[in-house]
């Protein structure tokens, strides 16, 4: 249900400015709630019910965003950054009002499925340890993955600074001297996936996230682009937990 709010909170959330700016747009006359020009800062609305008209545009509410992007290498994970273009610098204007955040991090040389939004509880749920979300990598080494591996990964690796992971599955797509794998993981330790090939001597070249949970990569994404989730997917992460 949606909470009845102050006009000028749900304007200012929406990001039309701070709330004095917010304040001065409904003094002007500029603001339609449901048909009627509204100045009172106070005035309650529904914002997901009420027809809310600013300077002629209908304001579209709602609380948080959802999207799935296909992160391309060189881009780092994170909201801003001084030195490197991050994912969120690829948002365009619509979404970035919304001040959304990358849910988890992947590397600046990986690519694949990462989720972007601005709802922290759910980004929460999905990245905590106890909740055990796969997290499933398609992953290019230097080296001949064996069935060997297999058994090693599932039993845990032990790391360089001595942690051994949780239970993973490998799974071989192709072994050769170079190799090709899936490995679905339940963490999330800083460069884990290269750090479990390099304790088993191997050198990850190229490493692709393909799923989170029930979300997976949208195969019609190409590297930079992304799309919001649709409300099977955001239900389905929601029921994962
Ligand atoms: N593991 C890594 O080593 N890097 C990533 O980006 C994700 C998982």
């Amino acid at each position: 249900m949606a909470k009845v709010e102050r006009l000028d909170k749900v304007l200012s959330n929406m990001g039309y400015g701070s709330r004095k700016d917010v304040k001065k747009l409904i003094k002007n006359g500029l603001v339609k709630v449901n048909g009627d020009i509204v100045r009172e800062n106070e005035f309650k609305v529904n914002p997901y019910e009420d027809g809310i008209i600013i300077g002629g545009n209908e304001v579209n509410y709602r609380e948080h965003i959802y999207l799935m992007m296909n992160k391309p290498q060189g881009l780092v994970s994170s909201t801003d950054d001084p030195l490197t273009e991050t994912v969120i610098d690829l948002l365009g204007d619509e979404y970035l009002i919304y001040k959304p955040f990358p849910v988890g991090r992947l590397d600046k040389d990986t690519e694949g499925l990462l989720m972007i939004s601005n709802d922290g509880k759910l980004a929460h749920e999905l990245l905590s340890p106890k909740k055990g979300v796969d997290k499933k990598y398609y992953v290019e080494v230097d080296g001949t993955v064996t069935n060997e591996h297999i058994i090693m990964v599932e039993k845990g690796i032990v790391l360089d600074d001595d942690y051994k992971t949780l239970p993973a599955k490998l799974e071989i797509l192709e072994s050769n001297v170079f190799s090709k794998v899936f490995l679905t993981i339940q963490e999330g330790k800083y460069h884990q996936v290269k750090r479990m090939f390099e304790s088993l001597s191997m050198k990850v070249i190229y490493l692709k996230r393909v799923s989170m949970g029930p979300l997976l990569l949208d195969s019609t994404l190409s590297p930079g682009e992304y799309r919001e989730l649709s409300d099977e997917e955001i239900k389905s992460l929601r029921n994962c937990q």
